[in-house]
Parts: C-alpha cells; sequence; structure tokens
C-alpha cells in the first residue's frame, strides 16, 4: 500500500515511517516541520535502503494538502501530526485547538474528497484523564484534564461521528501509553526541542551531561517505592502496533480504538535504575514536589490490541533504557550533532 504518515519526521512518525518502508509499503510524508527536522527522514532512507515521498506542508493547508493528494493516490492515512505539550496547551488553548483539531478537520476533509477513508489516529492514553482504575481499559469513559489531552479527546469523537455518518470510513484510535527507546541502529529516536517534558528524554540528557540532574517529582505517592508508575512502550514496539491496525483496516470497517501499552508499570525510580545500567553511570536525581496533573498510577490492559491485532510489545524496559541511550550518547544533541 501506499501510506501517507502526517507528521512522519517526528519521533513516533519517523520509527513507523520506517517500519512501513522495511514492510514493503510506499511511503508519503507530510509534515511542516515546526517540531521536528528532515534528517529524521534521511537516516529512516539511509536504515530501509529505499526512498519515501516528503512534502513540506502544514495541514491546515487545504490547498496545499489538496495537491499531495492528487500527486500521491495514496490508500491510507497515519494521522501523527500535531501540538503535544501539556503546559504549553494550557498557555495557548487556541493554537492547540486551531493546530490539532483544526488540522485533523481539514486533513479529513482532504481525505474525504479524494475518497481516502482509511486513518490510524495518533490518541494517547491522556483521554483517560487522571483516572484512580487501571488497568486502563477502552471502553472507559473519556476525562481528558488539559487543553492538549482534549485535542485527542475531540479528535476521537469526531472521528466517531465521521464513522457513524458514513460507513465507508475505517478508522483505528490508538492510546499510546508513554512511548520511549529508539530505533536499535542509534540514527533515530527522540529529539526534544527545549526543555524535554517527558521522563525519558530528560534523564538521557542528564546521562550524557547536557543537564545537571533529573526531578523526581513526587515521592509521596501510593506505589511502592513513592514515585510515579508508567506503561513505558518500547517505540518500536508502538510503531509494529501501527502496521497491525492498517492491516486489520483493511479487512474491518467501522472506527475501532486500541491500547498500545505493555500492560506492565514502572515507577521513575525503576527507570532511573534501568537507565543508570544502560548508560555504565549512575544518574543523578533528586526528590521534588508532585507534578499538577499527574496520576499516581497508568498502565494499559492491552488485551483488546492482542485479541484483535494479534499485537504485543515485547521489549523490556532495560531495551528500552539502552536502545534510548544508544541515541542520545551517539547524538548528544539530537539531530543537530551532525552525520
Ligand atoms: C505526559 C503528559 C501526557 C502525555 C504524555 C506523552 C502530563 C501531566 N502528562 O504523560 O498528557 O500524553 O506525557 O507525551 O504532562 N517525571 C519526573 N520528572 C520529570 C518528568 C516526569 O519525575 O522530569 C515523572 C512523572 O511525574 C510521571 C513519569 O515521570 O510519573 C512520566 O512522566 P512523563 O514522561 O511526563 O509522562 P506522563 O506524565 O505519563
Amino acid at each position: 500500500m501506499k501510506i501517507l504518515v502526517t507528521g512522519g519526521s517526528g519521533y513516533i512518525g519517523s520509527h513507523t515511517s520506517l517500519a512501513l518502508l522495511e514492510a514493503g509499503h510506499d511511503v508519503v510524508v507530510v509534515d511542516n516541520l515546526t517540531n521536528s527536522t528532515k534528517t529524521s527522514l534521511d537516516r529512516v532512507q539511509e536504515l530501509a535502503g529505499r526512498r519515501l515521498a516528503f512534502h513540506q506542508v502544514d495541514l491546515l493547508d487545504e490547498k496545499g494538502m489538496s495537491a499531495v493528494f492528487e500527486q500521491e493516490q495514496v490508500d491510507a492515512v497515519i494521522h501523527f501530526a500535531g501540538l503535544k505539550a501539556v503546559g504549553e496547551s494550557v498557555d495557548k488553548p487556541l493554537y492547540y485547538y486551531h493546530n490539532n483539531v483544526g488540522g485533523t478537520i481539514s486533513l479529513l476533509r482532504v481525505m474525504d474528497a479524494h475518497e481516502v477513508r482509511t486513518m490510524v489516529f495518533s490518541s494517547s492514553a491522556t483521554v483517560y484523564g487522571a483516572s484512580e482504575e487501571v488497568p486502563l481499559i477502552e471502553k472507559m469513559p473519556l476525562d481528558a484534564v488539559n487543553p492538549y489531552g482534549r485535542t485527542k479527546e475531540q479528535i476521537e469523537d469526531i472521528l466517531s461521528d465521521v464513522g457513524a455518518a458514513d460507513p465507508r470510513w475505517n478508522v483505528a484510535l490508538l492510546r499510546y501509553f508513554n512511548p520511549v527507546g529508539a530505533h536499535p541502529s542509534g540514527r533515530i529516536g527522540e529529539d526534544p526541542t527545549g526543555t524535554p517534558n517527558n521522563l525519558l528524554p530528560f534523564v538521557a540528557q542528564v546521562a550524557v551531561g547536557r543537564r545537571e540532574k533529573v526531578m523526581v517529582f513526587g515521592n509521596d505517592y501510593p506505589t511502592p517505592d513513592g514515585t510515579g508508575i508508567r506503561d513505558y512502550i518500547h517505540v518500536v514496539d508502538l510503531a509494529a502496533g501501527h502496521l497491525a491496525a492498517l492491516e486489520y483496516l483493511a479487512r474491518h470497517g467501522g472506527v475501532h480504538r486500541w491500547n498500545l501499552g505493555t500492560g506492565d508499570g514502572s515507577s521513575v525510580l525503576e527507570v532511573l535504575a534501568a537507565f543508570s545500567a544502560a548508560a555504565g553511570h549512575d544518574v543523578p536525581y533528586e526528590f521534588a514536589p508532585r507534578r499538577p496533573g499527574d496520576a499516581a498510577v497508568s498502565y494499559a490492559d492491552p488485551s483488546s490490541a492482542l485479541a484483535d491485532l494479534g499485537w504485543s510489545a515485547t521489549r523490556t524496559l532495560d531495551e528500552m533504557c539502552e536502545d534510548h541511550w544508544r541515541w542520545q550518547k551517539d547524538n548528544p544533541q539530537g539531530y543537530a550533532s551532525g552525520a
């Protein structure tokens, strides 16, 4: 198949584009490069030994997107493009709703006009909000607690309505838990702009000497070691989940939702220990107050994805940290490190 990947030069998009190429699909990336660089795609092509097509277009530019659809004749879309910083979304809600929700509506209109009605959407476990019930299962009520999360929830609603109105749409809503790690080659990985918001990229930058120490947000949670528990998932496993969802949509209509997680939780201190072991030296940290809006424990029930897609995550926390570390060590300044 020929797959259009929005946000394909970003962290999860680049790993998924590689997986698509390796599986023999043709890939067309659309990205406005606001939060990523084309270097990731150079490296994806180098790893795959195959070319992909790239168009620097913003999803809100319907004319530009129509031109891409006319030129490329794609079969399906994997939609990653979106803004994703929680704090920034609280400060700039209109920017978030316009880009994420508005950009998706524009994309869906262009897809519909070109009779492309298969979409895999990059949603997030953030749609469950600060649910105290674990594991999280797909049928639980959604209750995102910040504008970023609400854009994901609203896009899920829009796609559900579109699918209900027109049975020709085939849609997968993939709710990612905490994607970490990197391709084992160390050539592609997460390259956050500015101070990382998420744990793993922050830990990696401390380990490589770019930052002094990790602040552990809260050590008084009701968990065995007092720190927050999350379901970290290797980005290569996550990428494979997208291929499994695409294959499913080739055979089934309708709108479907799946958690993509391992089903296991790890605490912040467990992550620090695993990363220190991978890096071969202790990563310094300090306890700090809880971060507002954080749940104590979040992990997936991934059994639906296994039952429906035959997909499950196989990589361990140690592998996630080893691969994340290889990427960070080889590219201390991310893609700006060069070569
Ligand atoms: C965060 C976002 C979520 C988003 C997800 C993926 C918040 C409140 N939630 O989820 O909406 O979908 O990222 O982008 O921002 N931690 C530290 N020190 C740090 C950073 C994190 O101790 O410097 C802790 C957190 O308290 C948490 C765990 O590490 O217990 C994971 O944090 P993070 O990587 O930010 O992911 P989430 O909070 O799960």
